[in-house]
């Protein structure tokens, strides 16, 4: 069993009615409800957070430290501007990966630099809804790898 740590950024709890023409349609609940449906499959134990204070998503990753094995995060805006997230993800040392529904490449320049890339294992964006799965089971498959390289998988 793996423990996940999923964790939505600034305005993401406004899914479903936030441009939903950048964002679709979906609401963070239903996408929760699909990540749980995917946990089961997977062997992944979720818990879920939301927060559009920069602090909260702070605090919320150092107390991933000995309690997850792994984070799963959309930042949301603080992709583009937190050092705070960075080095909180840097401090705990767990395995991060990166997931936003837009394809922040193909958006305004702000948008292209992620302070959270770099300590990330990795990064999926633009399948929408899709890249919460996509990057659940890139993120499972890799804490699988990692307990394979210490021999109790
Ligand atoms: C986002 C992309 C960010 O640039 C934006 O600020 C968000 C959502 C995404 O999921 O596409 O709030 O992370």
């Amino acid at each position: 069993m793996f423990r996940v740590q999923v964790i939505h950024g600034p305005n993401l709890n406004m899914l479903g009615l936030r441009e939903p023409g950048i964002y679709g349609s979906q609401t963070l609940a239903t996408i929760e409800a699909m990540l749980a449906e995917q946990s089961g499959l997977l062997g992944a134990d979720l818990a879920f957070f939301q927060s559009n204070s920069e602090g909260a998503l702070v605090d919320c990753i150092q107390a991933c430290y000995g309690r997850q094995d792994g984070i799963l995060i959309n930042p949301g805006a603080y992709t583009h501007t937190s050092v705070a997230i960075r080095d909180a993800i840097a401090a705990v040392g767990l395995p991060t990966v990166e997931v936003h529904l837009s394809n922040i490449h193909k958006r305004e320049s702000f948008r292209h630099h992620s302070y959270i890339a770099a300590v990330a294992v990795g990064q999926i964006c633009g399948f929408g809804p899709d890249s919460y799965r996509l990057g659940l089971h890139g993120l499972v498959q890799h804490l699988k790898s990692l307990r394979q390289g210490l021999g109790d998988a």
